[in-house]
């Protein structure tokens, strides 16, 4: 088994490294293993060696230290430098890699391209062509962005099946790797309590929260050309949406599930612009406070409109979610870090007990929430009465905090997603008819907000975001939970 890293960059050393290393020292990597960093610069195995070391950190539990896990796991990273786009090197990075692979009767090859996505096609194809394994599998994972609307997707996919299978290919997602969205559909679907409600009948509103207490600070020449919808709101939102919605699998195959998935995209209503709120941060300062606004960062274009925030209310025409309003709100530099899936539920009617509530009245429905991170949690908010004399209710939580009930360390997105590659399970993985159906709701909105050059509405950084977010939910009747319960 073997590891192609491509790239020095910033995801490699912050999250691939470290997840490999966290994989091997839970004994999940297998026993003949070897990684390779492949990128343009020079170095040394050594160099690189203490380039990765200084990323890499022990999870063991219970308080062990790694010993001598650290070093056993480094002596069997190297690199190899070369171009993207030349095959010689690509031969030669193979010739390597047979070295290490000698004896072994079948070596497997996983190459994980982090790399910019002017060169996947490029890549892709020399290490199809000329370091794919001669006598296992090759498996290659790419990261988004997959292209930046349904043309260049389309053609990014043409281009990269003239060099691979789609068996071949592992297109991630790494909110699908996040222990509660896996969680998603064994709480729907392993419980009875849940799935008879999950219904126009009984919920409301659905919200998916994504909030960043930081800017794009050093990654703004990145994000300029893609912007929130791209970057978090078209991919990771949608397939939360997805997971969310979908009818039960007929198995859990991955292609049971990702049919299903794929339904719930094909049946979005298009997207009006009246339904898109997007808004740019704006530097603060004082108080002690000194933040940089989105413009002020040098790598972006100057008086750039890109949306460093948007909401949209997405709505799913079936029998099933007809009218519910599926409100996405994606932000950087908010007032908090966190990603969150909200469910409120209609008021019960009649209102029997609503003037027992008190100030609690506006808030008497039921909400289930799944807070994804930080501090991951399923809880949901329900009525109650206030103990003792008389008849008072308050809003209370049943509450599993995962922290309190399961405390162990929860493996990182990353640690599941390249465990399921090795294992050749899809489940997490995003099929290209998924892509297809997320770009094909996506791309006519942006197209509209880039070419009437829609001013994105600023906002201060650190804040709750735009007003005009507000409106929009406020315009089916909602409000946003992660607001009106900011200590939840
Ligand atoms: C990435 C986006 O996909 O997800 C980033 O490109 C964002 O802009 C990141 O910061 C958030 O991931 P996580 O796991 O830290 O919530």
């Amino acid at each position: 088994m073997l590891w192609c890293c491509h790239s020095a960059g910033d995801l490699a050393k912050k999250k691939i490294y470290p997840a490999l290393f966290a994989l091997y020292v839970e004994g999940h990597l297998p026993k003949n293993f070897s990684i390779f960093g492949y990128a343009r610069s020079k170095m040394s195995d050594e160099e690189f060696r203490e380039y990765i070391g200084g990323s890499l950190t022990c999870r063991l539990s219970d308080g062990e230290n790694c010993g001598d896990k650290f070093d056993e796991f480094l002596e069997r990273c190297f690199y190899q430098p070369g171009q993207y786009a030349s095959e010689d090197d690509f031969r030669a990075l193979s010739d390597r890699l047979s070295e290490v692979e000698k004896e072994k009767e079948k070596a497997n090859r996983v190459f994980y391209l982090s790399i910019p996505p002017s060169i996947f096609t490029a890549v892709a194809g020399c290490a199809s062509t000329a370091a794919s394994s001669p006598s296992g599998w090759t498996r290659v994972i790419v990261e988004k962005p997959f292209g930046k609307d349904s043309e260049s997707f389309a053609q990014l996919e043409k281009e990269l099946s003239n060099y691979l299978t789609e068996d071949q290919m592992y297109r991630i997602d790494h909110y699908l790797g996040k222990e509660l969205i896996e969680n998603l559909t064994v709480l729907r679907f392993a419980n009875l309590v849940f799935e008879p409600l999950w219904s126009r009948q009984y919920i409301r509103n659905v919200q998916v929260i994504f909030s960043e207490d930081f800017g794009t600070e050093g990654r703004g020449g990145y994000f300029d050309q893609y912007g929130i919808i791209r970057d978090v709101i078209q991919n990771h939102l949608l397939q939360i949406v997805s997971l969310f919605a979908m009818e039960a699998p007929v198995s859990l195959a991955a292609e049971h599930i990702r049919n299903e998935k794929v339904k719930v995209l094909r049946s979005m209503k298009k997207l009006s612009l009246d339904d898109v709120v997007i808004g740019q941060y704006r530097g603060r300062s004082g108080s002690g406070v000194d933040k940089p606004g989105y413009l002020d960062d040098d790598t972006v274009p100057e008086g750039s409109l890109c949306p460093t925030f948007a909401s949209v209310a997405v709505f799913i025409n079936n029998a099933r979610w007809a009218g519910v309003p599926f409100l996405l709100k994606a932000g950087k530099a908010l007032a908090s870090r966190r990603a969150e899936i909200r469910v409120q539920f209609h008021q019960v009617p009649g209102g029997l007990y609503q003037d027992k509530l008190g100030h609690d009245g506006d808030r008497s429905s039921n909400e289930l929430v799944l807070r994804i991170q930080p501090d991951e949690a399923i809880y949901l908010k329900i009525i109650n009465k206030v103990p003792g004399l008389g008849l008072n209710l308050d809003v209370t939580k049943l509450d599993l905090t995962y922290k309190q009930r399961y405390n162990i360390h929860l493996p990182d997105a990353y640690e599941r997603l390249i465990l399921d590659v090795i294992n050749g399970d899809k489940r997490l993985f995003i099929r290209n008819d998924e892509l297809d159906a997320a770009w094909a709701l996506f791309t006519p909105i942006l197209k509209e907000i880039e070419e009437k050059k829609i001013q994105p509405e600023t906002y201060p950084y650190g804040s709750r975001g735009p007003i005009g977010s507000h409106y929009l939910a406020a315009k089916y009747g909602v409000r946003w939970g992660d607001i009106l319960s900011a200590e939840d």
